[in-house]
This record gives structure tokens, C-alpha cells and sequence, in this order.
């Protein structure tokens, strides 16, 4: 049995002012394992964004829980949360959110250094090693392809060791083979690090390649592997 690393209870939240709002999360109840790849997938605009920002403990809910490693982040003060996600999180965007004006070491290198960790620099440069751009250290993003820039994002994302990494669309901006490149990347860490990997994707066999789907449709959870394969269970048993 392995144990639960993100758990949202009765997740609620309604975003956007009085004259257009949207109750974009409804009534979401989840667990996640340690370890376990997630792939979440659902229509534009069901959802998906908010629940990864929800996860990773950027974007507050109105009502319910958010336990990630057994802390209630969602009664976490602003700094607090910030520390704690520093520490435990990695998220990795479908525009990559690099510094323009940064190079690759630095755009790893300076976070780290913002949250006091000894030897920024040169683990910033074993982490862009490790993806692959050992020789592309002083390049900026502007300098980078596609697939390169969303290397240093990975590279940054794990350079703290989080135990969990979040992905929104992490392949939406690349070619098919680069996307299948990065996806590779992606997995190969969650194996070496035993993170838990939650992803968004319109790729169906991203989806397929994790070890668990969820289908989100108008901020409920219409669909799940993993609760499917219980039902399955129980009913055989
Ligand atoms: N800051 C916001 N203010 C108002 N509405 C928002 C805001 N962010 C997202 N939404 C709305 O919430 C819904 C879900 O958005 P999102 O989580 O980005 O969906 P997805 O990632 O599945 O495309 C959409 O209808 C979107 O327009
Ligand atoms: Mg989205």
C-alpha cells in the first residue's frame, strides 16, 4: 500500500469578479499516491489549469482541503506556502516562464539562490547537465530552441528535489518528436527520483504513458483510472 502524498477534499473555488464568474472547481475529492504518474486530460476551459495551480498550492481554494505530505497548505500564511512549495514542488509550464534576460544557469542557479541553497550555481549546472544542455550554460532563452528552453524549465523545476513535479501542458508548444523527447525527460526523473508526477495534456498517449488518468469536465473529475480499476477489483473479488 502506498501512501497518499496529495489529497484535496471538497475542493471548491469560484474565480473571476461578481459580473463573470465561473465555479471552475466543484465539490473535487482526490488522492494522489507517492509515486504515481498522473495524467489529467478534459476539454478547454474544464478546469485542469486551475486544479495543477490548486495542487501546487498557487492558487487558493474558497472552501474544502489541500493536504500535500501530510501539511494543510491551504491554512499555510502566504510565506509559508511559499517556503513549503520552494521545498516540495516542481512545476513546469506549456510556455516555459523562463527569465528572457537570464542564461540557462542562471534562469536554474537563481532560485536556488533566492531560497538560500549553498552551491547554487553548481548544482544548477549538474541539473542542466543531467537534461541534456551541459554545453548551452550561457545561452539565454532567446538562444534556445523550443525543446532546449523547456529543458532549463525541467532542469529548474527539479533542481530543489521536489517530491512532487506538476507539468501544465508541458508538451503543448513542441514539435511531436521533441514533445516525445521531453515526455521522455519527464518520466526518466519521476523514475530516478521516485517523484510523483502530476501532468495536463491534449495528448492522448502522453495520457496513456502515465500510470493513472483523470478526465476533468466542467471542474468535476468525470473519469479515473485509478478508481476504475478498484471498482473493477472489487467486483471480481
Ligand atoms: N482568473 C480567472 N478569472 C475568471 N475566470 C477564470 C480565471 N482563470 C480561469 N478562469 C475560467 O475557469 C475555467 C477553467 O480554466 P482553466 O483551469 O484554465 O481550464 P483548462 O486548463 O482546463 O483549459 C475557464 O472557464 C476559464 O475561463
Ligand atoms: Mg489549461
Amino acid at each position: 500500500m502506498r501512501n497518499t502524498i496529495i489529497e484535496l477534499k471538497s475542493a471548491d473555488l469560484t474565480l473571476g469578479n461578481a459580473a463573470a464568474s465561473v465555479h471552475v472547481l466543484r465539490s473535487i475529492d482526490l488522492k494522489i499516491d507517492e509515486g504515481e504518474a498522473v495524467g489529467i486530460v478534459g476539454p478547454s476551459g474544464s478546469g485542469k489549469s486551475t486544479l495543477l495551480m490548486v495542487l501546487a498550492g498557487l492558487e487558493r481554494l474558497d472552501s474544502g482541503e489541500i493536504n500535500v505530505r501530510d501539511t494543510p497548505i491551504h491554512t499555510l500564511s502566504e510565506d509559508r506556502l511559499a517556503d513549503f512549495r520552494g521545498r516540495n514542488i516542481g512545476i513546469v509550464f506549456q510556455s516555459f516562464h523562463l527569465i528572457a534576460n537570464m542564461t540557462a544557469l542562471e534562469n536554474v542557479a537563481i532560485p536556488l539562490e533566492l531560497a538560500n541553497v549553498k552551491n547554487a550555481f553548481d548544482i544548477a549546472r549538474k541539473e542542466l547537465q543531467a537534461v541534456g544542455l551541459g554545453e548551452r550554460l550561457s545561452h539565454y532563452p532567446g538562444q534556445l530552441s523550443g525543446g532546449e528552453q523547456q529543458r532549463v524549465a525541467i532542469a529548474r523545476a527539479l533542481a530543489p528535489s521536489p517530491a512532487v513535479l506538476i507539468a501544465d501542458e508541458p508538451t503543448g508548444n513542441l514539435d511531436t518528436d521533441t514533445g516525445r523527447q521531453i515526455a521522455d525527460l519527464l518520466f526518466a526523473k519521476q523514475q530516478e527520483r521516485g517523484m510523483t508526477l502530476v501532468l495536463v495534456t491534449h495528448d492522448t498517449t502522453l495520457a496513456a504513458r502515465c500510470s493513472r488518468q483523470i478526465r476533468v469536465a466542467s471542474g468535476q473529475i468525470a473519469g479515473d483510472s485509478h478508481a476504475e480499476q478498484a471498482r473493477l477489483t472489487t467486483v471480481s473479488a
